[in-house]
């Protein structure tokens, strides 16, 4: 269906600008500035206004997106029955696809039907979610996606217990021995990546930051800078 372009872990920090706070009157323009800032992943939230109280993205954005940039796809599924919207955005061209523990379909078969669909594995888990959750799960992942914030909009501060929960997720993937990212997502920005970074978080996601930011590029470079290459 798809090829995937995410690398593996490989003890880099990634920085994966969210477009949920860009201009979307100049998508492509933001895209191409945060791609020549050293982007590494394009992060892309879809919300189904169930799971969380907002409307945001669907298939038919990934795929404008598809093509246009050489940015990997990381498609964030903060919808309630995510089995209904893998197939549409792995065909839209996802590269990752990352569904919510918290969601009502079972988070195993929602996994498995990623893999089949040919696209990198995510699942994130709330703040207040047990982490220990995420154990039985390793064998399938390639991501686990550490929220920071209660997920729904951009622009929230980071809840400074994220970085215990960060913690934790490191330490279960550090006893799983895969090679899986711990990517965390809101309220990052020059002062909180090293909290997320020094926890144990290998991939940032930052939208408001950097999109909002009078200077785009100096703001992912900022960030990059802060949080140095572990
Ligand atoms: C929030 C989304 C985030 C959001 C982050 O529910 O999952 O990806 O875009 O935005 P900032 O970086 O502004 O907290
Ligand atoms: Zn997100």
């Amino acid at each position: 269906m798809t090829s995937s372009k995410m690398p593996c872990a490989n003890g880099k920090i990634s920085v994966a600008p969210s477009i949920l706070s860009a201009d979307l009157w100049r998508l492509g323009e933001e895209v191409q500035t945060v791609q020549q800032a050293g982007a590494d992943w394009l992060h892309v939230d879809i919300m189904d206004g169930h799971f969380v109280p907002n409307l945001s993205f669907g298939p038919s954005v990934v795929s404008s997106l598809k093509g246009k940039t050489d940015l990997p796809l990381d498609v964030h599924l903060m919808v309630e029955e995510p089995m209904l919207f893998i197939e549409p955005f792995a065909r839209a061209g996802a590269d990752l696809l990352t569904v919510h523990i918290e969601a009502k379909d079972e988070v195993v078969n929602a996994l498995r039907f990623i893999k089949k669909c040919g696209v990198k594995t995510g699942v994130s888990i709330k703040p207040g979610t047990d982490p220990a959750l995420l154990e039985p799960l390793t064998d399938l992942l390639d991501l686990v996606l550490v929220m920071s914030v209660n997920p729904g909009f951009g622009g929230q501060a980071f809840l400074p217990e994220s970085e215990e929960q960060i913690k934790r997720v490191r330490s279960i993937i550090a006893r799983s021995g895969r090679n899986i990212w711990l990517e965390v997502d809101g309220g990052i920005n020059p002062q909180t990546a090293p909290l997320a970074v020094k926890a144990g978080a290998d991939a940032l996601v930052a939208g408001s930051a950097i999109f909002r930011a009078a200077d785009p590029v100096l703001a992912l470079k900022q960030i990059r800078q802060a949080a140095p290459d572990i």
